[in-house]
């Protein structure tokens, strides 16, 4: 089984994600460490909570950073709580059926704890900002000895979705995308470039929730919420990117990916959040992030039906 941490700022492609691992047979999920985000961490941290108990209270579920190391995207944001819709879950409250409750300890120390537990094993799937894990290098650097895999949803090699550059959880916080990029640790990173392959039209959406189970009120609510979004004529992508990122792990296959040097933009006004892609090999220098370049949809579809069938 692969040993997995998803840190995650619960947010509703998250949440998919975070079922998603739950379900896969081969993945054994230690715990959720949720940072701000998609929503403020009262939300965020709230809704790990209660994933965690509603999947049976079997992961832990630490304490997270409340905002970003230095610049912070969010502090733009008037109604960040609203981003995901009320709760930051679509305005569901999941229930926490076994009764999870957080940890009295920092995610950072968590994620090394399960690191030494699982030396060259354990995989970290990144899919909010990456405060939490940027605080987890800088506090334990030997870290990235023990860390078999970082996979990331953030960036892009093409166009970002918050600015013409940056993606959202790269933009909210780029220092600490910097530091994971050169943290030496395998990084894959899962960008807006590769999971606008896999965007749904309402239909395939809509196939998903139609289906009776344990999720589908969960399903049903993103699905409502996403129609009214589009319905004020604002502007939302039907990409699951987080799910798709969990979906890599699980099959790798999945994605196809590229090596090249990586950077984050932490300086300029115009690009803060870039994440530069260097894949012309303009500045001679050794790759170190795996950038996926393609999704297999019907292989991520067929991924969530079988999600569907487990929880059915
Ligand atoms: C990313 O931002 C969030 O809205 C999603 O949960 C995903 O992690 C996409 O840019
Ligand atoms: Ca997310």
């Amino acid at each position: 089984k692969i040993p997995l941490i998803i840190d995650c700022d619960p947010g509703t492609d998250d949440a998919v994600a975070i079922l998603l691992a739950n379900s896969c047979p081969h993945i054994d999920l230690l715990a959720l460490t949720p940072v701000a985000g998609n929503s403020s961490y009262t939300y965020t941290s709230d809704n790990a909570v209660r994933l965690a108990g509603f999947m049976g209270g079997g992961c832990r579920v630490a304490k997270g950073a409340e905002r970003a190391l230095i610049f912070d995207g969010l502090a733009g944001y008037q109604n960040k709580d609203d981003i995901h819709g009320g709760h930051g879950m679509a305005g569901v409250l999941i229930e926490n059926r076994a009764g999870a409750k957080q940890e009295d300890k920092f995610a950072w120390d968590v994620i090394y704890e399960e690191a030494l537990a699982h030396p060259g094993e354990l995989v970290i799937a990144a899919i909010g900002p990456l405060t939490n894990i940027a605080i987890t290098l800088l506090k334990h650097p030997d870290i990235r000895h023990y860390v078999k895999r970082i996979y990331m949803m953030g960036g892009s090699a093409t166009t970002g979705n918050v600015s013409p550059y940056a993606e959202f959880n790269v933009w909210v916080d780029p220092h600490a995308c910097d530091i994971v990029f050169k943290s030496g640790i395998p990084v894959t990173m899962v960008g807006l470039n590769a999971t606008r392959h896999a965007e749904f039209t309402l239909e395939e959406f809509e196939q998903l929730t139609d289906t009776p189970c344990a999720i589908t009120f969960l399903l049903a609510a993103i699905n409502k919420f996403i129609k009214e979004i589009l319905r004020q004529g604002r502007r939302w992508d039907l990409i699951m990117h987080d799910a798709i990122t969990v979906g890599a792990l699980i099959d790798p296959d999945m994605v196809k990916t590229a090596p090249y040097y990586v950077t984050c933009e932490t300086e300029s006004s115009q690009s803060i959040g870039q994440t530069v892609v260097d894949r012309g090999g303009h500045l001679g220098r050794t790759p170190n992030v795996d950038v996926a370049m393609y999704v297999d949809k019907a292989r991520f579809k067929d991924m969530l039906q079988k999600m569907i069938a487990f929880y059915r």
